[in-house]
């Protein structure tokens, strides 16, 4: 983490921005969404640009970010899977297993604090040096090989124009473009057009079933408490948006775990606590969205849920009462599990309801919007050796 605050003030993160006039070439960005949704907030020093987006993509797909080319964003962060990746934890370079699992990235742009249980992380500039070089997990290892790896990039003779076309007051790959344009890319993933959407913006009463009008009605009551946490626009407390006066934010325990006799809570579940050292943010996560949620799974901060009926099925119990295997927790006893995970008494047509509400959230334009696509050719040195999940 020292080594990351450091980079973070060399990138021009945190406040000390680097002026990067937008070049009078640039085209302007337009933002695939419709009216009534703000787009996300851009930060001063990192104009939306359709060249610096389109920039992104190439990288965010290109395993030679990697030191062994052989992960790229795309191997734990996939399009069809709403750009998660289907493993409770992911794996990263020489096969190195990670400890959360991996989050999608539809909407990251509205996202103000990034990671599971991070406040820290506040930018998707500054969220890129996490995969590029940390080392705790190593996820795509270049880890003090920094040079080699802008050097790879300035080889390639796409990325020789691209990056100029993109940045003509900084040319050339690095820290600071190379971050900037990956998040200019993910700034550009929206998803915002579900059978929900279409239901409840747009007015299309047919475009739900019964079940899922159900549901809803059921996710929006006390008897659930569902809204109060996964609430707004995006079915998450975790908000901010151009028009945001402030950034929203939310973390809970939503009681996996608990601590033992020995007063410890198990490795690698203390959340929030590791970087605030308070003891009350024990086991806390942050709440994340539930949109494209049916196709994200397995579910929660380790993967420990393998379905949305598991999930369903915690809240109902008032959280975890697992006895043995990897995932046992007892949860559902611990005090510092939140006020609002008190159990429910839910039958199984209302699970049933409330999935179907949750499968209206899927959006398969953004499952499948060529922009958002690998734009490398098959048999390119950039993807020659790419492992995918
Ligand atoms: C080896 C798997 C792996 C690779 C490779 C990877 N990620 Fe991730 N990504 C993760 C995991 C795991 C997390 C959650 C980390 C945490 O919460 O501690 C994550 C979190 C994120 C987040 C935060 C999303 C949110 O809603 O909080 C963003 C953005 C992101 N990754 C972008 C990228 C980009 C860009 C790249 C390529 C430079 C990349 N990732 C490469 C596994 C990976
Ligand atoms: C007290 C706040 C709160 C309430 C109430 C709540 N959730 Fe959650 N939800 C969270 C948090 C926090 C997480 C992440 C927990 C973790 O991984 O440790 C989560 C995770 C989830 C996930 C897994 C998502 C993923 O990407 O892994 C689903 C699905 C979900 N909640 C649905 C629901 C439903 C349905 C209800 C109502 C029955 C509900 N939640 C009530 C806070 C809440």
């Amino acid at each position: 983490m020292g080594r990351l605050a450091i980079w973070a003030g060399c990138i021009g993160v945190a406040g000390l921005a680097l002026a990067t006039p937008a070049p009078l070439t640039a085209e302007p960005y337009s933002w695939p969404i419709p009216a009534w949704m703000p787009p996300p907030p851009v930060p001063a020093d990192n104009p939306m640009t359709t060249q610096k987006v389109d920039l992104g993509r190439h990288l965010f797909y290109d395993a030679r970010l990697s030191a062994d080319g052989t992960v790229a964003c795309v191997s734990c962060h996939v399009q069809d899977r709403a750009f998660t990746d289907g493993r409770e934890v992911p794996v990263g370079i020489n096969g190195t297993f990670g400890i959360r699992n991996a989050p999608g990235l539809a909407n990251a742009g509205y996202v103000p604090m990034l990671t599971w249980a991070n406040p820290h992380m506040t930018s998707l500039e500054f969220q890129a040096l996490m995969p590029l070089f940390g080392d705790n997990p190593d996820e795509m290892g270049n880890n003090g090989q920094e040079a080699a790896l802008f050097a790879r990039l300035a080889a390639d003779p796409y990325y020789a124009t691209a990056f100029p076309d993109a940045f003509p007051d900084r040319p050339a790959p690095d820290l600071f473009t190379v971050t900037r344009a990956l998040a200019a890319f993910q700034r550009s993933l929206i998803s915002v057009d579900s059978p929900y959407d279409r239901f409840k913006y747009w007015g299309d009463k047919d475009a739900l079933s019964d079940a899922a009008k159900r549901g809803e009605q059921l996710f929006f009551d006390h008897r659930f408490e569902c809204y109060h946490c996964h609430s707004g626009i995006h079915f998450t407390e975790n908000l901010q948006t151009s028009r945001s006066a402030f950034a929203e934010t939310g973390f809970h325990n939503t009681g996996l775990y608990n601590i033992d006799g020995a007063g410890a809570y198990p490795a690698n579940n203390t959340g929030l606590m590791e970087l605030t050292g308070d003891p009350a943010d024990m086991g806390k996560f942050r709440t994340p969205s539930l949109r494209n949620v049916a196709l994200t799974a397995p579910y929660f901060h380790d993967g420990s849920a393998a379905t949305l009926d598991e999930v369903l099925d915690h809240y109902r119990q008032g959280g975890r009462s697992i006895a043995t295997g990897p995932h046992a927790g007892h949860g559902a006893t611990s005090p510092l599990r939140d006020g609002m995970i008190v159990g429910n008494s839910a039958t199984k047509a209302e699970i049933a309801d409330i999935i179907a509400f949750l499968e209206s959230l899927t959006d398969t334009g953004f499952l499948t919007n060529p922009a958002y696509a690998d734009p490398w050719p098959a048999d390119h040195p950039a993807v020659a050796d790419r492992v995918l999940p």
